[in-house]
């Protein structure tokens, strides 16, 4: 199927029908490139295509605007002849039942051709084309990190690396690491997490050594952070309250043994994937298919709970451009009282003296240090403990990162401990 076709309903189903990427992705690896690039661009493509044609284009032919914008990301950004991608663009037209948009297409990609550093010129003075991210966001992570905010966006909007969790129940990550180099893997360890290795270019799973019997798992450094942090002894009761996919759980039984995980989740195919993980780790907890809301553990209370909450994902966007139209910035609010919410009931299943992680992969503040705060004030037996660290900025209830190019993911982190009243 013609690349350009294959994007185009992607990303038709992210824009017009408010379905996530991931779950939209069909085709070869550059229909998945085109999808991904225009989501990443979108603002700045969409400006661009205004100021090509004469009228915007009506929302019956979003298919056509979503073409031009890849034909225009293909020119800018993908190492292929640039006719050979404005000829698939034009050729798309006709899958699309939208022969006469043949001359349009081409015409507007042409035009591009020629007037290309005028339009980059026209577009400048408008924040979201350049910085492609909504102004809501851009608003809201201007006034959160002013001095970083344009090195925030500029991380957004680039492929992030794949890196991997090491599993040091079966080999150190020096081990691994000759492993990945003697087949020609080209790789070097993390910089925050003992357990991260980066890759410097993306590979197969199933090209990593011994993948396929729990040596190592894809996961971002950011998240490789928690599991450290938990300070889990032998014999304790552990409960994820948000557990799938399952990577921290997985990552707290490589790291601690002799403990009683619980890992819950709401979302029963998610939880699917977390006892596959946990099956190939060579692993084993007890996984609860539940509301964390309603979930009553039979007569049990725990020394240590992971709360990873459900969030916006805006420290993650690089991974998920679609986040960027798909959340609004009344969505944030929302969040913020269910996570207040989850963080509540998780609370009441703690042991007195117990400790709970509460980490999300936004780096919003109203989802993290404002609902931390909104709880310690409410409930004074809990006690923010200080997450020292070399890595990520301090901040009065917890730590966070910020996404970095080539590194990291965003990500935030607060300790709570009951303290005995
Ligand atoms: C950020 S993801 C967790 C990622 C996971 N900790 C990991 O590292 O693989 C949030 C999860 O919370 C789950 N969730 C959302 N609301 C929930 C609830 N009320 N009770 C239990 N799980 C919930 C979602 O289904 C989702 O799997």
């Amino acid at each position: 199927m013609n690349e350009y076709l294959s994007a185009n309903q992607s990303l038709l189903a992210v824009t017009d029908q408010g379905k996530s990427l991931d779950g939209s992705l069909t085709g070869s690896s550059l229909a998945r490139q085109i999808a991904f690039g225009v989501l990443r661009h979108y603002f700045e493509l969409a400006s661009k295509v205004d100021c090509l044609v004469s009228k915007p284009l009506p929302e019956k032919n979003a298919d056509i605007q979503l073409l031009i914008m890849s034909g225009i990301y293909s020119i800018d950004h993908l190492n292929r002849p640039v006719h050979a991608s404005v000829n698939a663009c034009v050729e798309a037209t006709s899958d699309l039942n939208k022969v006469w948009a043949k001359k349009l297409v081409n015409g507007v990609l042409r035009s591009y051709l020629r007037k290309k550093e005028q339009i980059v010129g026209q577009i400048q003075a408008d924040p979201e084309s350049v910085t492609n991210h909504p102004q809501w966001l851009i608003s809201r992570i201007e006034a959160a990190y002013p001095d970083q905010a344009l090195a925030i966006f500029e991380a957004n909007n680039v492929q992030p690396p794949m890196t991997l969790r090491v599993n040091l129940k079966q080999q150190s990550r020096e081990e691994y690491l000759e492993r990945l180099a003697s087949i020609d893997i080209d790789a070097c360890i993390g910089k925050h997490a003992p357990t991260a290795i980066y890759l410097s270019r993306p590979v197969a799973v199933d090209k990593l050594p011994n993948f396929d019997t729990g040596a190592a798992s894809v996961q971002d450094e950011a998240s490789q952070l928690v599991a450290p942090m938990m300070d889990i002894a032998a014999g304790m009761d552990v409960l994820d309250a948000c557990a799938a996919p399952g990577g921290k759980s997985c990552h707290i039984l490589e790291t601690f043994s002799d403990i009683n995980l619980i890992a819950l989740d709401k979302d029963k195919r998610r939880l699917e994937r977390v006892k596959e993980n946990v099956a190939r780790l060579q692993l084993n907890c007890q996984t609860v298919a539940d509301d964390l809301k309603t979930f009553e553990p039979p007569n049990q209370l725990f020394d240590r709970i992971l709360l990873d909450a459900p969030c916006s994902a805006s420290g993650i966007i690089r991974r998920h451009p679609d986040i960027k139209l798909l959340r609004r910035d009344t969505d944030i609010a929302k969040l913020a009282e269910t996570q207040l919410e989850l963080l509540a009931k998780a609370w009441s299943l703690l042991k007195e003296e117990g400790e709970l992680i509460y980490s999300t992969c936004s780096i919003l503040p109203d989802e993290n240090e404002m609902v931390v705060a909104t709880f310690c004030s409410e409930n004074p037996a809990a006690k923010t403990l200080s997450i020292d660290a070399q890595w990520g900025v301090g901040s009065a209830h917890g730590r966070y990162l910020l996404p970095v190019t080539g590194s990291s993911d965003g990500f935030f982190y607060a300790k709570l401990k009951k303290q005995t009243p």
